[in-house]
């Protein structure tokens, strides 16, 4: 079987690997020459992964039996859709079905008409006139979203990326001059976590749950990111999240995937539900229409040796053999290694030299990112997330603790979180969600519900939309 991916990131390269183990051959279409999946495609397209009419041209020329679509962008370009009209079986929803992720506004609506009562209390004003009253009607601390794609960037949260709820609404207020559509959150407390899915006509087939690291630095600190590192617990919970959460969450995807199909949206791939684990129980922050990443590799790591093609393959066309869908009960860790400054200023083009054959002799995974080759056993790193450790064992800090080990064989300029996956982070996430939980812990100021009606418009302007 041969199979398109389309991008070049580490999660492309993980599932290039995957496929290549369940004997696929694999063909790649993307910006950058990934020396990863170089090594392993039997060929490969530079173009811009957004170009639809290219990459049908490509999967076409190539008879490629189904593709697999990455990152966000071509999915919000319609790329799926054009894969599709050329009968190539594509994982990855339809332009319409990715406003899930590429329009946060589709989103929180979508939740709000269905009564699928996860998203926080949320408002979107709809001119520049309104920000100020939708602030004070939201409270302190609140999130400012723009509406489409920011890569993780573009979301501010107060406490974080601003401090007094003036720099917020001016935030807001530039985005809606800018021409886009914002959303005002309340600030959900607690723990992230990813619950991913493969999503097919008749079935939503959960993955572990992953805890991914959004901040740049150290103590969750700096900048928003695409995600530093992830873990994943042994049992497929995580140290602060039990079955029952986790199940909440998982009904959350069941419900928006049928949600979709109530209105007419077939939704065929992975559907990835990124929660917050509060005092109530799991609220819904966003939802992603692919893997994760670096989540994604998480659950590829652990994915059960049995046949990768047959299940992408299966998703692809709207059917899967659930016994395909089968993770090893190991943990995980991934850390990203990124050029100095990441997150903020990233200065690219510093050279490492990785003895990747030694890591891999000691169990860790080497996946390459954005970094482009650089003689043997030297990399280039460009602007982004380099090169993906990946570790696993019985213990989460056991994984972290491989991966750590690992960098020994890693020589270069480059930031890494070293935070990730610690005995002592995690103890801390627990203790959070205790003492957010304890008996006489103060509830979260605001209803986690559908927000109540708009309060009746004033004599003059239109209120803000109240969508729940
Ligand atoms: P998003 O693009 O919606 O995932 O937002 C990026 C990151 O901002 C999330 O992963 C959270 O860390 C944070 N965030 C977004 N919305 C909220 C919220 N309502 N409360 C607290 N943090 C949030
Ligand atoms: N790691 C977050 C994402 O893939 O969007």
């Amino acid at each position: 079987m041969r199979f398109l991916v389309v991008g070049g990131g580490a999660r492309e390269h993980a599932i290039g690997v995957a496929l290549v183990r369940a004997n696929a051959e694999v063909v790649v279409a993307s910006a950058n020459t990934n020396p990863g999946l170089e090594a392993i495609a039997s060929a490969s397209l530079r173009t811009d992964p957004t170009d639809a009419p290219r990459v049908v041209e490509f999967a076409r020329a190539l008879r490629v039996d189904a593709a697999v679509i990455g990152p966000e962008t071509p999915l919000a370009a319609g790329v799926a859709d054009a894969l599709r009209a050329a009968e190539v079986p594509t994982v990855g929803p339809s332009k319409d079905a990715a406003r899930i992720e590429s329009s946060k506004v589709f989103c929180r609506e979508l939740l709000a008409r269905h009564q699928i009562l996860a998203s926080p209390r949320v408002l979107a004003p709809s001119s520049v006139d309104e920000v100020d009253r939708a602030v004070a009607e939201i409270g302190s601390p609140f999130v400012v979203k723009p509406d489409g794609l920011t890569a993780g960037k573009g979301v501010w949260v107060q406490g974080a990326d601003f401090s007094e709820a003036k720099e917020g609404a001016t935030y807001a207020k530039s985005l809606l001059l800018q021409g886009g559509r914002v959303l005002l959150e309340e600030k959900l407390e607690g723990e992230e976590f990813s619950q991913m899915a493969f999503v097919t006509d008749d079935g939503v087939y959960p993955m572990p749950a992953v805890q991914d690291f959004k901040r740049a630095l150290e103590g969750n600190r700096g900048g928003n990111t695409g995600g530093m590192g992830s873990y994943s617990q042994r049992d497929h919970l995580l140290p602060f999240l039990s079955a029952t959460d986790r199940d909440a969450a998982i009904e959350v995807v069941r419900r928006t995937v049928d949600a979709l199909r109530e209105d007419g949206m077939r939704y065929r791939g992975v559907l990835y539900g990124g929660f917050m684990l509060t005092a109530r129980g799991p609220v819904l922050v966003e939802f992603n229409a692919r893997f994760g990443d670096p989540e994604g590799i998480n659950a590829l790591t652990l994915y059960e040796d049995g046949d990768f093609a047959a299940l992408l393959l299966g998703v692809a066309t709207g059917h899967v053999d659930p016994n395909l869908v089968r993770f090893r009960l190991r943990s995980t860790v991934v850390k990203y290694l990124v050029p100095p400054g990441y997150g903020d200023r990233p200065k690219p083009g510093g050279l490492l030299e990785i003895d990747a054959p030694a890591i891999e002799a000691e169990g860790v995974h080497v996946l390459f990112g954005s970094v482009e080759a650089a003689g043997p056993g030297t990399v280039r790193l460009g602007n982004s997330r380099g090169v993906a450790l990946v570790g696993e064992a019985s213990a989460i800090h056991e994984a972290g603790s491989r991966v750590e080990a690992a960098l020994a064989h890693v020589r270069g300029d480059y930031y890494v979180r070293h935070d990730i996956g610690t005995k002592e982070d995690l103890a801390r996430r627990v203790e959070h969600l205790r003492q957010l939980r304890a008996p006489g812990a103060k509830p979260s100021p605001l209803p986690l519900s559908v927000a109540p009606p708009a309060a009746p418009p004033s004599s003059a302007g239109t209120p803000e939309q109240l969508i729940g």
